[in-house]
């Protein structure tokens, strides 16, 4: 028996969490799917199993992971969604209860339980050779079977993984390794970060550790051709504030941000050369690339981080926190530039995976034309961006409509030559489908909707695995 789940944004309405796990062998297609996609479709995000202690706050980066896998082939579709078996679900699931504070706060935790164990799994789910990987930035990813979503446990690449791991690797074309890199890698509010590389059949090649400046949340980080960059923001990890019960992550408005360089697949330390910028902030990385000796990354920018509260507990004005597409432009002579490159209000921006890191002119988004004050989320629209021509296109589901993450599916060899695939949840009519638009006629709308069979409750990130 679980307890009630308290009142919360995060804990009603799209978000209410579902706690099923489900098998839909054959889902009603409303349009035709496009022959040539056949692969699965996958959407990590958090379904918590019980309620948080009565005193601590819930966050909605904090519940269990559940992954969502929507498998195409044939013209016909199939679901699947399990939770992540990490040990905290493990261990929860034996006790019927909570036994974690809310992102592992020590002064919440049973005293049966190590802090260790604290895994979530649950903001991305990155395939990567013969696995999928369910990641949160604070552990090491945690395996799964990408046909049964059966969890296999954590995956250190031969011990060179050893604490947390971003939610946001890149997989670089030029060789289909993954980079990657963990921040407080030696514990909690510690300035280290571990950088990994790994190949493509899943061997560790590299690994090296630098510090950042101060222990920022670093969501995400850029990789180019020839560089890694690590940007560390006014978002502040502090074990001691935590403990006395303020937010372990806070903004902290006197921060500047900072810009720290290497090559890629370099040493770390001291090879790192941090770059001081007026104070900003992004969750998410578009893309980044070299032009001339700059270093442009292209991120969903805002004022400041929404969802993270000051130091004293008071959340930001919504103003502030709208993310649209920015550019950040590090000079050759350690200059930093921000240029805002189009208005649209969006929340997580993909390209054509096969420009990672290149010159490249098309980002997609799950955006808002209208947005809407005290909304959660509310981003109704699928939209391409493409920056050589200056043109936004855009395609609205309507008034309560929420697109999730918009994937990319390759169909020609051009740039955005393919699909963008979402799922959707249109709450006026209380229903949840994968949405299929062709990347080059977003304003068409889908080409076919594949209907889930109950509410998928509201996630983060999505990823698409080909058929093999
Ligand atoms: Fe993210």
């Amino acid at each position: 028996m679980t307890e009630p789940f308290p009142r919360h944004p995060y804990l009603s309405g799209f978000y209410r969490p579902f706690g099923a796990e489900m098998d839909a062998p054959d889902l009603v297609i409303e349009g035709s799917l496009p022959a040539e996609l056949e692969g699965t479709f996958y959407r990590n995000g958090p379904d918590p199993q019980h309620p948080p202690h009565p005193d601590d706050r819930y966050h909605v980066f904090d519940g269990d992971g559940m992954v969502y896998a929507i498998r195409i082939a044939g013209g016909r579709a199939s679901l699947r969604n399990r939770w992540v078996r990490t040990r905290k679900w493990e261990l929860e699931r034996a006790a019927g209860r909570r036994l974690f504070g809310v992102f592992g706060n020590p002064r919440f935790n049973d005293p049966s339980v190590s802090p260790m164990d604290y895994n979530t799994a649950n903001t991305h789910i990155w395939p990567h050779g013969d696995l999928v990987y369910a990641l949160m930035e604070g552990c090491p990813p945690t395996a799964m079977n990408p046909e049964t979503l059966e969890t296999l446990g954590y995956e250190t690449f031969g011990n060179t993984v050893t604490g947390p791991f971003t939610a946001h690797p890149k997989t670089d074309p030029a060789d289909g390794a993954m980079h990657a890199f963990g921040y407080c890698a030696k514990g909690p509010g510690s300035t280290a970060i571990r950088y990994n590389v790994i190949d493509a059949r899943g061997r560790p090649r590299h690994l090296a550790w630098l510090d950042q400046p101060w222990a920022s949340m670093m969501h995400d980080f850029a990789l180019t051709e020839a560089h890694v960059v690590f940007p560390c923001l006014p978002v502040v990890i502090d074990m001691a504030r935590a403990l006395e019960g303020k937010p372990m992550a806070a903004w902290e408005p006197e921060r500047p941000a900072m810009f720290g360089i290497m090559e890629k697949g370099g040493p770390g330390g001291e090879s790192v050369s941090w770059h001081e910028a007026e104070q900003t902030f992004a969750f998410h990385v578009a893309n980044s690339f070299e032009d001339g000796r700059d270093i442009v990354i292209d991120v969903a920018g805002a004022r400041r981080a929404p969802l993270m509260p000051s130091a004293d507990g008071t959340l930001p004005d919504e103003n502030e926190t709208r993310f649209r597409l920015t550019r950040w432009r590090i000079g050759g002579n350690g200059h930093v530039s921000e240029e805002r490159l189009d208005d649209l209000d969006i929340q997580f921006p993909r390209i054509d995976d096969r420009f990672q890191g290149r010159r490249y002119a098309r980002v997609f988004a799950n955006g808002t034309a209208r947005p809407t004050a005290g909304r959660i989320d509310g981003f109704d629209s699928i939209a391409t961006i493409d920056l050589a021509r200056g043109t936004r296109h855009s395609f609205s589901f309507g008034e309560g409509a929420y697109c999730g993450e918009p994937v990319f599916v390759p169909r020609g060899s051009r740039e955005g030559d393919g699909w963008l695939l979402s799922l959707v949840w249109d709450s006026s009519a209380n229903e949840s489908f994968l949405a299929v638009l062709d990347a080059e006629h977003v304003a068409a709308g889908p080409v076919a909707r594949v209907l889930m069979p109950a509410r998928i409750p509201g996630g983060f990130h999505c990823h698409w695995r080909p058929m093999a």
